[in-house]
């Protein structure tokens, strides 16, 4: 019999359903480092996962979205909420989903998957929803870390937030550069004007890891940030 492949909501509910908590709940270092410093305001986390990010920013004074395909990954985001956090959690399949409004950051971290994901429109939508003089953060894998190199599902487990050692049997996600975003963002794209942009920081940014034998290691995350201008 033939067992028709999981769509994205059921790959990645089932995913957090059977694995729980996948990852370690912090921050993501690249958006630590980038926004801390930043008059909080309005935040869009999109592909929130358990909400790390979306949890920093709202410790932080931001009033957050998190969106996320996963009910099981945003309720596990919602049980390390306090009181004072400010996150209004959304499950929506990101594909078909227009945010609804205009923030003062639109966060992406780590929006890669290994089943069907059109992450360029997902992010030319989400670039749209940048209210004037807000930022967008795009971070991204740029590839395993060596000892996981050789495995054809290396690059999720390059997320230092992951805490299981899951396999996996799908195809390599995409991992494009940060000018790769940058281009695909304003390419052929009436709803983004170039000229209302201005880029913060581009390219790949080290970050320490340890290895499963206990040793320091490093990777490269690509990091996009613009701003958009007052208009
Ligand atoms: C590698 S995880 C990153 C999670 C989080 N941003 C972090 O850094 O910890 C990718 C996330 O994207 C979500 N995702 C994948 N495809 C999605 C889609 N089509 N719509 C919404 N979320 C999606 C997954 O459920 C998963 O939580």
């Amino acid at each position: 019999m033939n067992q028709s492949a999981p769509t994205p909501a059921e790959y990645w509910e089932n995913r957090y359903r059977e694995n729980g908590k996948s990852w370690s709940g912090n921050v993501n270092a690249a958006l630590e480092r980038e926004i801390a410093g930043v008059a909080p305001g309005t935040a869009l986390d999109i592909g929130s996962g358990e909400g790390g990010d979306a949890l920093w920013l709202a410790h932080n004074g931001w009033s957050v979205t998190a969106v996320d395909i996963s009910p099981t990954a945003l309720a596990i985001g919602a049980a390390a909420q306090g009181p004072e956090d400010d996150v209004t959690w959304v499950a929506a399949d990101l594909a078909d989903w227009t945010p609804p409004g205009t923030y003062d950051l639109v966060t992406s971290t780590f929006l890669h998957s290994f089943v069907e994901l059109p992450r360029e429109a997902i992010l030319r939508r989400a670039a749209a929803a940048v209210a004037p003089g807000g930022l967008l953060l795009i971070v991204g894998h740029s590839g395993a870390p060596h000892w996981l190199a050789a495995h054809e599902d290396a690059d999720l487990h390059a997320n230092e937030h992951r805490t299981d050692q899951g396999e996996h049997t799908h195809d390599d996600a995409d991992l494009p550069t940060a000018q790769d975003v940058l281009t695909a963002l304003f390419h052929d794209n009436e709803s983004l004007d170039r000229a209302e942009w201005t880029v913060l920081a581009q390219g790949l940014v080290e970050r320490p890891i340890a290895a499963p034998d206990g040793s320091e290691s490093t990777i490269f995350d690509s990091v996009l940030k613009l701003q958009r201008a007052l208009v």
